[in-house]
């Protein structure tokens, strides 16, 4: 009975990771206080590797000409790190998909500057397009929780590079950033969010680690966990900062970020076409899924739910910009464009001074509804971390 016991757990457990797309058991599993449940996996065994371009990758451990980045101070700022646990060294956590039923759909996700024509995405965003050659951006923006109810909706605020376009099919991106996606994640939380295609969104690209692809290296962030800590409304912002750039000596996309600038991982030149040497845009803001599928006017919030000209502590920002263009060095941002085509919904304005640069404020209240009310989850353990922070 023990044994027959033993070996049903075995095979459930193996559902599980062949849904990751490796047959792997976790050397341990963390059980978060919001539900989750995070995976610690050895890192040779993560999905990455079942990439064609990468079954002889050899991992790079450490971009050791990343600029000003912090090695081992990380203060755990996600929420599965409540319960003081972390992953050993040498795994990393992977966030367990409760629900196998409800595979992670392509979503028609199209990037708006090469292509106007697509349905419910929504944005406010800032870029620089045309460039000759773009090897990195960085940026610190803070956290909200804007209200997205219809399920199928989605309010995301993150930073994209690209090459190649949408209508030749060859559109590269890697992204990433915050999002509320409550049919993905089943709550109202913002979580991690990472993003990339190698084909204009159309076979390759995938959220987080759901695609071989990304190769991650931090043992203490997990993408698609939920942030621990929120800005509230002429409250104490909480900033992030989000940094991705091109490594010269592997070539790799290396991802940092955290409330301290640390690497956590990064997308293979090789995985890429028109993105594998180079990009020509950087975006920076907002998007809405907004489909109204119920016909019932949901809400579906941007930044913190507040039109970008109510400014400091109510709107949300993208502060201190800074781009990597023609050599690998992260400097100011001169100038910048701005797109919102949904100005009722959503907008974004430019603002400067000494402590942001030359930075922007985007957001807005979507589709109106009387009795929304502003969103705000802010757990205790935010509340110690920015203690501990201070
Ligand atoms: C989604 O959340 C609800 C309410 O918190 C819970 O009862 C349900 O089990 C969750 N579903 C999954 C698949 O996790
Ligand atoms: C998308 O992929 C399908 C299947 O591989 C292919 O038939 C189609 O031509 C592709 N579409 C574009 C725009 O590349
Ligand atoms: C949502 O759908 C309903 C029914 O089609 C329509 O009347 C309403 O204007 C739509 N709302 C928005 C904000 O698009
Ligand atoms: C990189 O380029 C910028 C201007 O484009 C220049 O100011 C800077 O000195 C360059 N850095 C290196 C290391 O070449």
């Amino acid at each position: 009975m023990e044994i027959f016991n033993s070996l049903m757990m075995l095979l459930i457990m193996g559902q599980f990771f062949i849904q990751l797309g490796v047959s792997v058991i976790p050397v341990s599993t963390i059980y978060s206080p919001d539900g989750d449940m995070i995976d610690c996996i050895n890192r040779a065994d993560q999905p990455a590797f079942n990439h064609p371009l990468l079954q002889n990758h050899i991992i790079q451990e450490y971009p050791t000409g990343m600029p000003q980045i912090e090695r081992d101070v990380q203060k755990n700022w996600q929420i599965w790190h409540e319960t003081g646990e972390n992953c050993p060294a040498g795994t990393i956590p992977i966030r367990r998909d409760l629900d196998p039923k409800v595979p992670h759909k392509k979503q028609p996700k199209v990037h708006e500057v090469t292509n106007k024509a697509t349905t419910g995405h929504k944005y406010a965003i800032a870029y620089m397009q045309n460039r000759q050659k773009v090897y990195g951006t960085r940026v610190t923006l803070n956290v909200w929780t804007p209200i997205v109810e219809s399920s199928f909706d989605f309010s995301l605020a993150q930073i994209w590079l690209a090459s190649g376009s949408y209508e030749t099919a060859d559109l590269n991106t890697v992204e990433a950033g915050w999002q509320v996606f409550r049919s993905r994640y089943n709550d109202s939380q913002p979580r991690l969010f990472t993003y990339w295609t190698a084909d204009g969104y159309n076979n390759t690209g995938c959220y987080g680690l759901d695609r071989p692809g990304f190769v991650q290296t931090s043992s203490t962030i997990a993408i698609g966990a939920a942030i621990g800590c929120t800005s509230t409304f002429v409250g104490t912002p909480f900033d992030m900062t989000l940094q991705i750039w091109k490594d010269p000596f592997s070539g790799h996309w290396w991802l940092a970020l955290g409330p301290n600038i640390v690497p956590i991982g990064y997308w293979p030149a090789t995985i890429f076409t028109t993105l594998s040497d180079h990009a020509t845009t950087v975006e920076w803001g907002g998007e809405v899924l907004y489909r109204n599928l119920s016909g019932a006017n949901t809400v579906a919030q941007m930044g913190s739910g507040e039109y970008a000209d109510k400014g400091y502590g109510k709107a949300a920002y993208f502060c201190n910009l800074k781009v990597a263009e023609n050599n690998h060095t992260l400097l100011p941002v001169q100038d910048f464009s701005l797109r919102d085509d949904y100005p009722k919904y959503y907008t974004v304005k430019k603002s400067s001074n000494r402590n942001c640069g030359n930075h922007f404020y985007f957001g807005g209240p979507g589709p109106q509804r009387s009795g929304a009310v502003r969103g705000t989850v802010v757990s205790a353990f935010c509340l110690v971390f920015v203690f501990y922070f201070i």
